[in-house]
């Protein structure tokens, strides 16, 4: 994908807004964002590498019905923050990523600067969390998501609280390590933008936005560089576009 990309530069019959529009490119995402226009999305909704990998002593423990204790994510969980700084060029409306709770002040800092409203910090509250390291520690059971606007973006509610209980993903139906429900993504999709509006997702992981997007009427263009999970986030799509009999 990246070859036709780079042919498709050269000759400049790439739209990226048409060609890409409902798809999920199997690529590096600071190649692929470098085709998208400025201001041209309306809103960059994603889940980077956080840098959370950890060899832990427990690693390959069964946790009850959730999957097999790993928090070594391998290579892709490198933690740069060079996407931020393109993404963020790319919409004319909202940009939401999760992050590490360390990281948070960073992103509100970089959203300042390039002249966005840091409008919040939302907390991802999940039900029951991995009880990992229960006897010394409190239990993980957030996570963070710092939102962004440019001025007078597209807002669709009267009354939200921006704490936001789901469930993770568990069972047969987790097939990410960092899977998000599509529940939350399509509650912030819904929010903020109407149906046939474009978003962004540079890092797709398993395709839980490209779902979210689908279950919504909204458009999507996503980036995954791991073959393995464009694979999956493919077969996901399938099924969601599979009516059930
Ligand atoms: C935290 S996960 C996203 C999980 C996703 N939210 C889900 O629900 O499945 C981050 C993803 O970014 C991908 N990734 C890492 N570096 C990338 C890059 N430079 N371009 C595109 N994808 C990248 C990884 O392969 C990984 O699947």
């Amino acid at each position: 994908m990246m070859k036709v990309a780079e042919n498709n530069k050269k000759n400049k019959t790439l739209n990226p807004l048409q060609d890409w529009r409902n798809t999920i490119q199997c690529m590096d995402c600071l190649l692929g964002m470098d085709f998208i226009p400025n201001d041209s999305i309306d809103l960059i909704l994603t889940d980077p590498p956080y840098g959370i990998s950890r060899e832990l002593n427990c690693k390959g423990k069964k946790l009850g019905s959730t999957a097999v204790l790993d928090f070594n994510f391998g290579e892709w969980d490198k933690f740069n923050q060079e996407w931020f700084e393109v993404a963020i060029k790319k919409t004319r409306g909202w940009m939401m990523t999760f992050c590490a709770k360390k990281d948070v002040g960073y992103f509100i800092d970089r959203l300042e600067k390039a002249g966005f409203i840091a409008v919040d910090v939302i907390v991802w509250q999940k039900p029951d969390p991995i009880p990992l390291n229960a006897k010394s520690r409190f239990l993980n059971a957030w996570e963070a998501i710092v939102v962004g606007k440019k001025p007078g973006a597209l807002w669709n509610s009267n009354y939200e609280h921006n704490i936001i209980k789901v469930q993770a993903p568990k069972g047969a139906s987790r097939v990410h390590p960092t899977q998000k429900p599509v529940e939350l993504i399509k509650k912030l999709i819904q929010l903020t933008t109407n149906e046939g509006d474009l978003i962004l997702d540079p890092f797709m992981g398993s395709g839980t936005t490209a779902v979210a997007c689908l279950e919504s009427s909204r458009d999507y263009i996503g980036f995954e560089i791991s073959k393995e999970y464009c694979k999956l986030a493919s077969d996901r799509l399938k099924a969601a576009q599979t009516p059930l009999l």
